[in-house]
């Protein structure tokens, strides 16, 4: 059994990322951080757990300190940041912290100077199908950064890259679970808008793993949770579905779907698998390539322990939720 610490337990990703350390059969919860909830049970923060063999919530400081042989930071960007990585152990980052390896980017993008820029160069960006884990300090992508990124990694030596546009719309459990105006019901509800257009954080995360940036607007969904990427390209090439479907064969969370299919949310929500699918539009000949997820499973937690299995040398779908429902 691998002992594992979550830091930032009673966040969104943090309680998605416990619901798969308990489904987990190679994984022991030894330390649960949270500020909030420390010194609390763990059914403080969802009764269900009241039956789980769990240690009270700590302080992140605590949690971070455990001596874990695994630790997942589920906490906000600015926050992850300063954080001093324990010596040992794999660490597995939720956050956009240490994604970008250029400091500069984070004053730009994030709005705040990176507090350890030295340290960026030891972690590493993985994404299992594209980008496999490295090391023991793992980066975790961001939400629609790995969808953009199934969809158009594998096509990037393909393609004309100043045509690359990805349109991505997101659940409101993106935006984490501290209530802001923006999240509140009667925003949500019956409403569809971008936001950040332009200047989301995760654009210079596609950038960096694409080679060239793309044009990207996300936009706020009324559901709580799934994203799905719509992504526009240019190319001459007529094999690109021969080369996602070489990308994702061997793929256990990946699913190339059938000519004429379209990805859904409601089959990827709360799962850990994305669906990928390409047209062709007959008036323009644009490749349009689809790829739907759900933003707290492969776009989060799930990922998270899939780059954990593999940097344990577990099996990779270990814990993981690849089959949702069939209706
Ligand atoms: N949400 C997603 O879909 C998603 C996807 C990919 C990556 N991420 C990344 O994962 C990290 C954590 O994101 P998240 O969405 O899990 O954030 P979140 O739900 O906002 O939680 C972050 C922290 O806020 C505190 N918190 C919990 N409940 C709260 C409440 N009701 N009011 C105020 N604060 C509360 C908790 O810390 P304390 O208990 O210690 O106070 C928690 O660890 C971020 O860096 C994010 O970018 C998120």
């Amino acid at each position: 059994m691998t002992t594992t610490a979550i830091i930032g337990c009673a966040g969104y990703s943090g309680q998605e990322t416990l619901d798969r350390v308990l489904a987990h059969p190679e994984l022991e919860p030894v330390a649960l951080g949270s500020d909030s909830l420390a010194g609390l049970a763990a059914s403080a923060l969802d009764p269900r757990l009241v039956a789980a063999e769990l240690p009270a919530f700590v302080s992140n400081a605590e949690a971070l300190a455990a001596g874990a042989e695994l630790v997942f930071v589920c906490l906000g960007h600015e926050q992850a940041a300063m954080l001093d990585a324990p010596p040992e152990g794999v660490i597995i980052d939720l956050s956009g912290a240490h994604r970008l390896q250029d400091p500069s980017l984070y004053l730009d993008w994030y709005g705040w100077a990176h507090p350890l820029p030295l340290a960026l160069a030891d972690w590493t960006y993985a994404l299992p199908e594209l980008y496999p884990p490295e090391g023991r300090l793992i980066s975790n992508p961001g939400c629609y950064a790995t969808a953009a990124l199934l969809a158009l990694a594998p096509l990037a030596e393909a393609i004309d890259h100043s045509s690359a546009i990805v349109d991505a719309k997101s659940g409101v459990s993106g935006a984490g679970r501290a209530l802001k105006p923006s999240s509140h019901a009667g925003s949500v509800l019956e409403n569809v808008a971008p936001y950040r257009v332009g200047t989301h954080q995760h654009a210079p995360e596609i950038a960096q793993a694409l080679g060239f940036p793309v044009c990207f607007v996300p936009h706020l969904l009324p559901v709580r949770r799934g994203l799905l990427a719509t992504c526009y390209v240019r190319s001459e090439a007529d094999d690109l579905r021969d080369r996602l479907e070489a990308a994702y064969a061997a793929s256990p969370a990946v699913l190339v779907l059938p000519e004429g299919v379209s990805p859904e949310l409601a089959r990827v929500t709360g799962t850990d698998a994305a669906e990928v699918a390409l047209f062709q539009d007959r008036a323009t000949g644009t490749a349009i390539v689809v790829c739907a997820l759900d933003n707290l499973g492969k776009g989060a937690a799930g990922q998270a322990v899939q780059n954990a299995n593999l940097a344990l040398g577990l099996d990779e779908t270990t814990g993981l939720r690849l089959q949702g429902v069939m209706v």
